[in-house]
Protein backbone atom coordinates (compact mmCIF):
# COMPACT_ATOMS: atom_id res chain seq x y z
CA UNK A 1 0.00 0.00 0.00
CA UNK A 2 1.23 3.18 -0.86
CA UNK A 3 1.36 5.82 2.33
CA UNK A 4 3.09 8.60 4.17
CA UNK A 5 2.37 10.60 0.52
CA UNK A 6 2.28 13.84 2.52
CA UNK A 7 5.02 13.11 5.05
CA UNK A 8 8.32 15.05 4.76
CA UNK A 9 11.74 14.49 7.03
CA UNK A 10 13.75 17.59 7.50
CA UNK A 11 17.06 16.64 8.15
CA UNK A 12 21.12 16.90 8.24
CA UNK A 13 23.13 15.54 10.81
CA UNK A 14 25.06 18.38 11.30
CA UNK A 15 23.67 20.68 14.16
CA UNK A 16 22.75 24.41 13.86
CA UNK A 17 22.07 24.32 9.76
CA UNK A 18 17.96 24.94 10.07
CA UNK A 19 16.44 22.38 10.00
CA UNK A 20 14.17 23.91 13.30
CA UNK A 21 13.58 26.97 11.27
CA UNK A 22 12.92 25.44 7.56
CA UNK A 23 10.38 23.50 9.45
CA UNK A 24 8.61 26.35 11.76
CA UNK A 25 8.86 28.36 8.64
CA UNK A 26 7.13 26.36 6.66
CA UNK A 27 4.58 25.55 9.34
CA UNK A 28 4.01 28.93 9.10
CA UNK A 29 2.96 29.47 6.18
CA UNK A 30 0.91 26.45 5.95
CA UNK A 31 -1.19 28.25 8.53
CA UNK A 32 -1.50 31.67 6.97
CA UNK A 33 -2.79 29.51 3.91
CA UNK A 34 -5.09 27.96 5.93
CA UNK A 35 -3.57 24.43 5.98
CA UNK A 36 -3.36 22.53 8.29
CA UNK A 37 -0.08 20.58 9.08
CA UNK A 38 1.22 18.20 11.76
CA UNK A 39 4.84 19.33 13.00
CA UNK A 40 6.67 16.02 14.80
CA UNK A 41 9.41 17.22 16.71
CA UNK A 42 11.88 14.12 17.07
CA UNK A 43 14.74 16.23 18.61
CA UNK A 44 14.94 15.76 22.46
CA UNK A 45 16.06 19.18 23.08
CA UNK A 46 12.11 19.89 21.82
CA UNK A 47 13.04 23.37 20.81
CA UNK A 48 10.85 22.85 18.32
CA UNK A 49 7.79 22.23 20.53
CA UNK A 50 8.72 24.66 22.80
CA UNK A 51 8.56 27.39 20.34
CA UNK A 52 5.53 26.17 19.23
CA UNK A 53 3.90 27.36 22.14
CA UNK A 54 3.46 23.60 24.28
CA UNK A 55 4.38 23.79 27.83
CA UNK A 56 6.57 20.27 28.43
CA UNK A 57 5.12 20.21 32.05
CA UNK A 58 1.32 20.08 30.53
CA UNK A 59 2.07 16.85 28.53
CA UNK A 60 0.10 13.87 28.05
CA UNK A 61 2.92 11.99 26.27
CA UNK A 62 5.37 12.56 23.56
CA UNK A 63 6.72 11.28 20.57
CA UNK A 64 8.93 8.97 22.64
CA UNK A 65 6.07 6.92 24.27
CA UNK A 66 5.21 6.86 19.95
CA UNK A 67 8.15 5.47 19.65
CA UNK A 68 8.41 3.23 22.63
CA UNK A 69 5.36 1.67 23.03
CA UNK A 70 2.77 0.02 20.21
CA UNK A 71 -0.06 1.63 19.80
CA UNK A 72 0.72 4.62 21.73
CA UNK A 73 -2.44 6.83 21.56
CA UNK A 74 -1.90 9.59 19.25
CA UNK A 75 -4.92 11.47 20.04
CA UNK A 76 -4.03 12.33 23.19
CA UNK A 77 -0.75 13.45 22.77
CA UNK A 78 -1.04 15.53 19.75
CA UNK A 79 -1.53 19.19 20.89
CA UNK A 80 -2.43 22.07 19.29
CA UNK A 81 0.42 24.59 18.62
CA UNK A 82 -0.63 28.47 20.52
CA UNK A 83 0.87 29.80 16.89
CA UNK A 84 -2.52 28.51 15.02
CA UNK A 85 -5.36 26.41 14.79
CA UNK A 86 -3.81 25.16 11.77
CA UNK A 87 -0.87 24.15 13.66
CA UNK A 88 -1.21 20.72 15.56
CA UNK A 89 2.35 19.15 17.30
CA UNK A 90 3.43 15.85 17.96
CA UNK A 91 5.65 16.96 20.85
CA UNK A 92 9.40 16.08 21.40
CA UNK A 93 11.09 15.46 25.62
CA UNK A 94 14.15 14.66 26.33
CA UNK A 95 13.36 10.99 27.02
CA UNK A 96 13.35 10.89 23.15
CA UNK A 97 17.11 10.68 23.55
CA UNK A 98 17.61 7.32 25.04
CA UNK A 99 15.27 5.46 22.05
CA UNK A 100 18.00 5.41 20.00
CA UNK A 101 17.68 1.60 19.13
CA UNK A 102 15.27 0.04 17.09
CA UNK A 103 11.72 -0.01 16.26
CA UNK A 104 12.05 2.38 13.18
CA UNK A 105 8.46 1.52 12.04
CA UNK A 106 6.25 2.80 14.65
CA UNK A 107 6.36 5.85 13.82
CA UNK A 108 5.46 5.56 10.36
CA UNK A 109 2.75 3.04 11.32
CA UNK A 110 1.23 6.31 13.91
CA UNK A 111 1.18 8.67 11.74
CA UNK A 112 -0.23 6.41 9.22
CA UNK A 113 -2.99 6.78 11.30
CA UNK A 114 -3.35 10.21 11.09
CA UNK A 115 -1.80 11.79 8.10
CA UNK A 116 -5.11 11.95 6.12
CA UNK A 117 -6.37 15.09 7.91
CA UNK A 118 -3.45 17.31 7.62
CA UNK A 119 -1.96 18.89 4.25
CA UNK A 120 1.47 17.71 5.13
CA UNK A 121 3.13 16.30 7.96
CA UNK A 122 6.58 17.95 8.89
CA UNK A 123 8.82 15.60 10.72
CA UNK A 124 11.65 17.94 12.24
CA UNK A 125 15.06 16.02 13.10
CA UNK A 126 17.73 16.11 15.42
CA UNK A 127 20.81 16.71 14.60
CA UNK A 128 22.53 12.92 13.91
CA UNK A 129 21.57 10.29 11.68
CA UNK A 130 20.95 7.57 14.14
CA UNK A 131 17.97 5.55 15.00
CA UNK A 132 15.47 8.70 15.30
CA UNK A 133 16.45 10.06 11.92
CA UNK A 134 16.17 6.59 10.61
CA UNK A 135 12.63 6.44 11.96
CA UNK A 136 11.31 9.89 10.56
CA UNK A 137 13.00 8.46 6.75
CA UNK A 138 11.08 5.29 7.17
CA UNK A 139 7.71 7.36 7.90
CA UNK A 140 8.63 10.17 5.23
CA UNK A 141 7.89 9.57 1.40
CA UNK A 142 10.06 12.86 1.30
CA UNK A 143 13.47 14.19 2.52
CA UNK A 144 14.11 17.49 2.92
CA UNK A 145 18.11 18.37 3.37
CA UNK A 146 19.11 21.63 4.92
CA UNK A 147 22.17 22.68 3.66
CA UNK A 148 24.39 25.59 4.78
CA UNK A 149 26.50 26.66 1.15
CA UNK A 150 29.95 26.91 3.28
CA UNK A 151 32.87 24.70 3.39
CA UNK A 152 31.97 23.23 6.81
CA UNK A 153 28.11 23.06 6.14
CA UNK A 154 28.77 20.73 3.19
CA UNK A 155 30.74 18.06 4.99
CA UNK A 156 28.99 15.56 6.00
CA UNK A 157 26.59 15.71 3.23
CA UNK A 158 27.28 12.16 1.71
CA UNK A 159 26.58 10.85 4.93
CA UNK A 160 22.99 11.71 4.95
CA UNK A 161 23.06 10.44 0.92
CA UNK A 162 24.09 7.10 2.14
CA UNK A 163 21.21 6.86 5.15
CA UNK A 164 18.43 7.76 2.28
CA UNK A 165 19.76 5.15 0.54
CA UNK A 166 20.27 2.92 3.24
CA UNK A 167 16.52 3.50 4.61
CA UNK A 168 15.49 3.50 0.86
CA UNK A 169 17.02 -0.14 0.32
CA UNK A 170 16.17 -1.37 4.08
CA UNK A 171 12.62 -0.21 4.77
CA UNK A 172 11.35 2.48 3.00
CA UNK A 173 11.36 1.97 -1.35
CA UNK A 174 8.93 5.09 -1.31
CA UNK A 175 11.35 7.58 0.20
CA UNK A 176 13.13 10.26 -2.32
CA UNK A 177 15.01 13.13 -2.10
CA UNK A 178 12.61 15.75 -2.38
CA UNK A 179 14.70 18.63 -2.26
CA UNK A 180 17.73 20.50 -0.91
CA UNK A 181 16.67 23.88 1.09
CA UNK A 182 19.79 26.16 0.94
CA UNK A 183 19.98 28.38 4.42
CA UNK A 184 22.20 31.41 5.43
CA UNK A 185 22.97 32.20 1.54
CA UNK A 186 24.38 35.84 1.70
CA UNK A 187 23.29 38.09 -1.37
CA UNK A 188 27.00 38.13 -3.21
CA UNK A 189 29.72 35.34 -1.97
CA UNK A 190 31.96 33.79 -4.63
CA UNK A 191 32.58 30.95 -1.97
CA UNK A 192 28.72 30.16 -1.09
CA UNK A 193 28.54 30.06 -5.10
CA UNK A 194 31.14 27.64 -5.33
CA UNK A 195 30.10 25.32 -2.16
CA UNK A 196 26.34 25.01 -4.33
CA UNK A 197 28.09 24.03 -7.68
CA UNK A 198 29.74 21.54 -5.13
CA UNK A 199 26.55 20.89 -4.15
CA UNK A 200 24.99 20.51 -7.31
CA UNK A 201 27.57 17.71 -8.47
CA UNK A 202 26.48 15.81 -5.93
CA UNK A 203 23.08 15.75 -5.55
CA UNK A 204 22.02 17.53 -9.15
CA UNK A 205 21.26 20.88 -9.42
CA UNK A 206 17.15 20.41 -9.85
CA UNK A 207 17.08 18.78 -6.65
CA UNK A 208 18.28 22.30 -5.10
CA UNK A 209 15.11 24.35 -3.65
CA UNK A 210 14.75 28.24 -4.79
CA UNK A 211 14.37 30.58 -3.31
CA UNK A 212 16.93 30.16 -0.89
CA UNK A 213 16.65 31.34 3.28
CA UNK A 214 18.77 34.32 3.85
CA UNK A 215 20.33 35.61 6.75
CA UNK A 216 17.41 37.59 8.75
CA UNK A 217 17.57 38.45 12.43
CA UNK A 218 14.13 38.02 12.27
CA UNK A 219 14.90 34.26 12.46
CA UNK A 220 16.15 34.54 15.79
CA UNK A 221 14.02 37.21 17.06
CA UNK A 222 11.01 35.04 16.26
CA UNK A 223 12.48 31.65 17.68
CA UNK A 224 12.82 33.75 21.31
CA UNK A 225 9.39 34.84 21.11
CA UNK A 226 7.79 31.82 20.31
CA UNK A 227 6.18 33.43 17.52
CA UNK A 228 5.87 32.37 13.33
CA UNK A 229 7.66 34.82 11.12
CA UNK A 230 4.04 35.59 9.80
CA UNK A 231 3.00 37.55 12.83
CA UNK A 232 5.72 40.08 12.08
CA UNK A 233 3.58 41.21 9.34
CA UNK A 234 5.93 43.63 6.74
CA UNK A 235 8.50 43.60 8.99
CA UNK A 236 9.84 40.36 7.99
CA UNK A 237 8.41 40.62 4.54
CA UNK A 238 11.14 38.77 2.73
CA UNK A 239 11.23 35.35 5.19
CA UNK A 240 7.55 35.14 4.37
CA UNK A 241 7.70 35.57 0.78
CA UNK A 242 10.82 33.00 0.83
CA UNK A 243 8.58 30.53 2.92
CA UNK A 244 5.17 31.02 1.04
CA UNK A 245 7.27 30.14 -1.88
CA UNK A 246 9.11 26.71 0.00
CA UNK A 247 5.80 25.83 1.20
CA UNK A 248 4.44 25.78 -2.55
CA UNK A 249 7.18 23.98 -3.36
CA UNK A 250 6.51 21.53 -0.34
CA UNK A 251 2.53 21.42 -1.95
CA UNK A 252 3.54 20.46 -5.35
CA UNK A 253 6.07 18.02 -3.80
CA UNK A 254 3.03 16.50 -2.55
CA UNK A 255 0.77 16.92 -5.50
CA UNK A 256 3.15 15.09 -7.48
CA UNK A 257 3.15 12.31 -5.03
CA UNK A 258 -0.40 11.99 -4.80
CA UNK A 259 -1.39 12.26 -8.25
N1 LIG B 1 18.55 32.14 7.99
C1 LIG B 1 18.79 32.43 9.27
N2 LIG B 1 19.01 33.71 9.66
C2 LIG B 1 19.27 34.00 10.96
N3 LIG B 1 19.32 33.10 11.94
C3 LIG B 1 19.12 31.81 11.62
C4 LIG B 1 18.84 31.40 10.27
N4 LIG B 1 18.69 30.06 10.26
C5 LIG B 1 18.85 29.65 11.52
N5 LIG B 1 19.11 30.69 12.34
C6 LIG B 1 19.36 30.63 13.79
O1 LIG B 1 20.42 29.73 14.01
C7 LIG B 1 20.16 28.90 15.12
C8 LIG B 1 20.15 27.43 14.68
O2 LIG B 1 19.09 27.24 13.76
P1 LIG B 1 18.12 25.98 13.90
O3 LIG B 1 17.75 25.74 15.30
O4 LIG B 1 17.02 26.16 12.90
O5 LIG B 1 19.10 24.84 13.37
P2 LIG B 1 18.91 23.26 13.53
O6 LIG B 1 19.55 22.63 12.34
O7 LIG B 1 17.51 22.92 13.80
O8 LIG B 1 19.79 22.99 14.84
P3 LIG B 1 19.88 21.58 15.65
O9 LIG B 1 20.79 20.74 14.83
O10 LIG B 1 20.44 21.96 16.97
O11 LIG B 1 18.50 21.03 15.71
C9 LIG B 1 18.83 29.38 15.70
O12 LIG B 1 19.07 30.29 16.74
C10 LIG B 1 18.16 30.07 14.52
O13 LIG B 1 17.29 31.10 14.94
MG1 LIG C 1 16.64 21.74 15.31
Amino acid sequence: MVSMLRTLAILNQKGGVGKTTVTLGLASAAADANRRVLVVDLDPQAATTWVLGIDPAGLEGSVADVLSTKNAPLSRIVQRSSWSDYIDVLPSTSAVQELESGRSKRLRRALTAVESDYEAVLIDCPPSLGNLTRSALTASRHAIVVVEPSALGLRGIGGVADLIDDVWDATNPDLELAGVVLNRVPAVSREAERRIDELARIVGREAIWSPAVPQRVVFNQAVGERRSIHSFGSRAAEPIAVFDSLWRKVRGTIRSATG
